[in-house]
């Protein structure tokens, strides 16, 4: 267990902080050139399942960046991939299911997780990499969120509309429940597994939740994460909750009880910090497609978010969504060292 003063746990419990914690979503990745020489030809589940080799991508960005928490190498789709569904993960793609979920049937194929003896290979690198942490850098666990796991395995891959994921939850809600309902179970399973294996937070990323009316979110997809944030709960680690797109949602999302909320670039976190209410801390909010320009650029970007984040306690420093491949590392690196010398939420300076 880390040091629980260290500054990305005291920020999302909305504690004083020595300096404004940073970490950054897809930090482990392809912008660092460390990755791609070790991450090998295969498919990526492939170096997710070999625990030296995701130890060691897992900690890459710690040393380069210097950020305040590492996010454990893995995927949200590696649980339903290890209890043997049919999914692969498609380079410059995303996963790909073989054969979707589409009737009441089909939920027959998923069957429940058994953590240690699906994933072992997880909870063996979350050791590795707790072992090897200093006790100021956290380890973030995480999982994918019922709705946006669900997204993957009903659409059959990415998509743009979701039309066969709203058309499922429209037309046939029992099934949907269904399908959302083992989800949600198989997400609990793994991340009370991975919290006792030594993770110090975790994540869960409802990416695509953003694609919802208020009104569907609530009724199709708040339930389920609702469950997992309860059970997450009790074993004493911050929560995050994240997606993209969330706007409108920020108010369902916070009852739905995280202790931080993760913010998108499109609301500046002043008026996240309205929207999720006094009782939960923010992160973000940096766009990543504003870390392409020139450095002086992406400091103003930085100064910004900063400055809406204010002085009150309770803001984990990220982008608004994932690093993109084609980041320079040394702009990542000296936002890391601007946050650390300029944030202010619940800094004493
Ligand atoms: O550094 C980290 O963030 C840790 C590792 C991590 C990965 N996936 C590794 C990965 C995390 C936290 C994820 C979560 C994940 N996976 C999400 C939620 C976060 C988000 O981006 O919204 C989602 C939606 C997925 C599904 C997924 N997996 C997508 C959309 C892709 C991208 C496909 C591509 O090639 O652009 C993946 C593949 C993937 N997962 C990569 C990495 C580093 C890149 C591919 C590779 O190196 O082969």
């Amino acid at each position: 267990m880390r040091n629980r003063s260290a500054p990305f746990l005291a920020a999302c419990r909305r504690e004083p902080v020595p300096h404004t914690p940073v970490w950054f979503m897809r930090q482990a990745g392809r912008a660092l050139p460390e990755y791609r020489a070790i991450r090998g030809t295969g498919s990526i589940l492939e170096a997710i399942a070999d625990p030296e080799r995701a130890t060691e991508i897992t900690l890459q960005p710690v040393r380069r960046y210097g950020v305040d928490a590492a996010i454990l190498f893995s995927d949200i789709v590696v649980p339903v991939w290890a209890t043997g569904f049919g999914v692969e993960i498609v380079a410059g793609r995303g996963p790909v299911v073989e054969d979707p979920i589409r009737t009441p049937a089909d939920l027959g194929r998923l069957r429940p997780l058994d953590p240690e003896g699906d994933t072992g290979f997880v909870l063996e690198t979350i050791r590795r990499v707790a072992g090897e942490l200093a006790g100021d850098v956290a380890l973030i666990g995480f999982a994918g969120a019922p709705f946006t796991v669900a997204s993957y395995l009903v659409e059959g891959g990415p998509s743009r509309d979701f039309a066969r994921v709203k058309t499922l939850m429209h037309s046939d809600p029992a099934t949907w429940h269904g399908l959302v309902d083992r989800l949600a179970q198989m997400a609990i399973d793994s991340l009370v597994a991975q919290v006792a294996a030594g993770v110090d937070a975790v994540q869960l990323f409802d990416s695509w939740a953003g694609s919802l009316s208020p009104a569907d979110y609530e009724r199709f997809a708040l339930p389920a994460t609702t469950r997992v944030l309860d059970a997450v709960r009790s074993l004493g680690v911050p929560t995050i909750l994240f997606g993209v797109g969330t706007g409108e949602l920020l108010g369902l999302m916070s009852s739905a009880g995280p202790d931080v909320m993760g913010i998108d670039w499109r609301v500046p976190l002043d008026v996240a910090r309205d929207r999720v209410g006094p009782g939960r801390a923010v992160q973000g909010n940096l766009d990543p497609a504003a870390c392409l320009a020139p450095f002086e650029v992406v400091a103003e970007e930085t100064r910004a978010v900063l400055a809406r984040a204010g002085s009150a306690p309770g803001h984990v420093f990220n982008l608004g969504h994932g690093v993109l491949p084609e980041t320079d590392p040394g702009i990542l690196g000296a936002v890391v060292d601007l946050v650390h010398a300029e944030g202010r939420a619940g800094v004493a300076r």
